[in-house]
């Protein structure tokens, strides 16, 4: 499974950048307007250092208007996969997009026949709300499941699942075991999913034994022994 950063904040993206297991970012107008600085610019920063894909909405509402923002969008980077909402207008604008040879992310999917009809008009990205979902007592794993389920039964259906709206670490699980595509993932919710007192304790007990050995020079042992050889 991919692996994006669902945020608008270059410092965010730099620190897990260097873990060296980032895919690409989303962002929407939310988290760009959270962020502050000018849009395009922002986009542009961001695919110029992750080199994956990055997403960057449309705000236009009607066919035409989508398609003009988007094919200027993806003018900006290579990288940029224009961000579609899935409305009716959305489906007519991911279907030009795609025929220009513009990759897509269709945004704000609550429900397996939105998903079908988005892969339909050549979505490259779906991507459901897995968090909204469960705001709204229905289950978010659910979604996802039966997406990535009516998508493998058809091939021709070549659309990737980008589980969205992740709240908590066991949203990526359940994307993972679903067979999501991509999990975009928000800077909080990254952070954790490391973080577990018995590796911290562990690690800490390593090295508390390790400090009673007569020499605990690694890089010196090694060299010597390579020497000696
Ligand atoms: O990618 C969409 C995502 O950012 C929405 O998350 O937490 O606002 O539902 P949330």
């Amino acid at each position: 499974m991919k692996i994006f950063l669902d945020t608008a904040n270059l410092d965010e993206i730099r620190e897990i950048y260097d873990w060296g297991i980032l895919d690409g970012v989303t962002t929407n107008p939310s988290l760009i307007a959270k962020n502050g600085g000018d849009f395009i610019q922002t986009v542009y920063d961001i695919a110029e250092l992750v080199q994956g894909p990055v997403s960057a909405e449309v705000i236009a509402q009607d066919t035409d208007g989508m398609v003009r923002e988007g094919r200027l969008l993806a003018r900006v980077h290579e990288h940029i996969v224009v961000k579609v909402p899935l409305t009716t207008q959305g489906l007519g604008a991911v279907r030009q997009l795609a025929d220009d040879g513009i990759k897509t992310n269709v945004t704000l999917c609550f429900q397996p026949v939105q998903a079908l009809l988005a892969a339909k008009a050549g979505a490259t990205y779906i991507s459901p709300f897995v968090g909204r979902v469960d705001d709204i007592a229905w289950g978010g794993d659910e979604l996802i499941e039966q997406i990535c389920s009516i998508y493998g039964n058809y091939m021709e259906l070549d659309t990737q699942v980008l589980a969205a709206s992740i709240r908590h670490p066991q949203h990526v699980v359940q994307a993972a075991l679903a067979g999501a595509d991509v999990a975009t993932i928000p800077y909080g919710v990254m952070k954790k999913l490391l973080d577990h007192p018995l590796t911290d304790i562990g690690n800490e007990k390593f090295l508390k034994d390790w400090s009673t050995v007569p020499d605990t020079d690694i890089e010196g042992q090694v060299t010597r022994w390579l020497e000696s050889r």
